[in-house]
């Protein structure tokens, strides 16, 4: 039950730092990683794939694009993301070389399963990452991790999204080693960092009270764009499906990058832009390009909403309203930064007076494509 909350979605989003720890739990040895549950895909397995293909849907399959960079990165095994419906219907090619990660967190979704039924049938090696035990997805894949973020009820995906990010990120490490493409201190870094984890979630979710204020201010508002660059471009993407779907607001996540070859267009007076920085401390390039994307973005009369490191003082002079999440490693931030998106999204959609739990024309679990 809700206990107490005035949603499933409020509940399960301040269930974020228990999702988070227990994915993790069981999983982190002293200064690495231990993954021996992925049974027949064993380090010679692992040492065989040359190519990685994750299929999703939706968060997932943004949750996804967060692990695309981290697992390529670490393990330098090139990796692609594929929505599944559309990964299912190109022939992709595929071969025993290849494996094919799926996630969902219902472990149901008929798209994602019909994608692994693909892979499997032709030759590709499979794993899924999934929360829900003994669900098809992971019955049907030769091995599974579990994210074990607890059950999750509201039609919207929040701490979900979180586990997933974890479970690819201790996939990544664990490839790394396995590959020999990190060096023992380069992973015990991450394990350190991926330990801060929860109590650096819960640091986010006692600071909300700015988001609460923001979404009241904003409840009347038409569109909302979210921009970002590498690992918080798919947290932008991620931001703005949770906007749509509980609040019913128009909404796009863009690549910075991508701006002047399109949405800057949109820019007009008033346009309200959230924009996912990067630390300047150990992003310092990526964190210029995209102060550069909020001046082009200002420039033209947009108010900026940035979710910025808590040092970050050179944010201040470019952002009309700046959320704080505490430093971690790049590929970490994801985790910290969706929370305050997912937060805004409940807020605007109760300041709404709408069925955060329930949103129209969607289902929890699409089990038909
Ligand atoms: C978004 C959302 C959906 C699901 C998608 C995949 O908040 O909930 O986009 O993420 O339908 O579902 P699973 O993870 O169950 O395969």
């Amino acid at each position: 039950e809700k206990g107490g909350w005035p949603s499933f979605m409020a509940k399960e989003v301040s269930e974020g730092p228990e999702a988070v720890a227990n994915t993790l739990r069981g999983r982190l040895t002293d200064h690495g990683v231990d993954l021996g549950e992925l049974g027949v895909l064993d380090d010679e397995a692992l040492r065989g794939i040359d190519r990685i293909v994750i299929v999703a849907c939706g968060t997932a399959a943004y949750s996804g694009l967060v692990g695309k960079y981290a697992i390529e990165t670490w393990s330098r095994v090139p990796v692609e993301v594929d929505l599944a419906h559309e990964f299912r219907y190109r022939d992709p090619v595929l071969d025993e070389r290849t494996l094919v990660i799926s996630i969902s967190q219902s472990g149901e979704t008929m798209d994602t399963k019909m994608a692994v039924e693909h892979a499997a049938a032709a030759g590709a090696r499979t794993l899924s990452i999934c929360n829900t035990q003994g669900a098809t997805i992971p019955r049907q894949s030769e091995a599974v991790l579990y994210t074990h973020a607890g059950p999750e009820v509201a039609v919207a995906s929040t701490k979900a999204f979180l586990a997933q990010v974890i479970g690819q990120l201790l996939f990544g490490l664990h490839l790394a080693k396995v590959r020999g493409t990190m060096t023992d201190e380069a992973i015990a870094e991450v394990v350190e960092e991926l330990r801060e984890l929860p109590d650096e979630l819960r640091q986010v979710l006692a600071e909300q009270e700015s988001v609460h204020e923001l979404a009241h201010w904003m409840s009347d508002t038409r569109s909302v764009l979210f921009l970002g660059r590498h690992v918080g471009y798919p947290v932008a993407m991620e931001g703005a499906l949770k906007l749509k779907e509980i609040s019913y607001i128009h909404a796009e996540g863009f690549a910075g990058g991508e701006l002047k070859h399109g949405p800057i267009a949109l820019i007009e007076p008033g346009q309200v832009v959230f924009v996912v920085v990067p630390s300047p401390r150990n992003q310092a390039l990526l964190h210029s390009k995209i102060i550069s994307n909020i001046q082009e973005i200002r420039a033209r009369g947009a108010r900026v909403i940035a979710v910025a490191e808590a040092g970050d003082a050179a944010v201040l002079p470019y952002a009309d309203v700046v959320l704080r999440v505490p430093l971690t490693l790049p590929m970490l931030e994801p985790v910290l930064q969706v929370v305050p998106l997912h937060i805004f999204a409940l807020e605007l959609a109760t300041a709404k007076g709408l069925d955060v739990d329930q949103p129209r024309n969607l289902a929890k679990s699409v089990t038909v494509e």
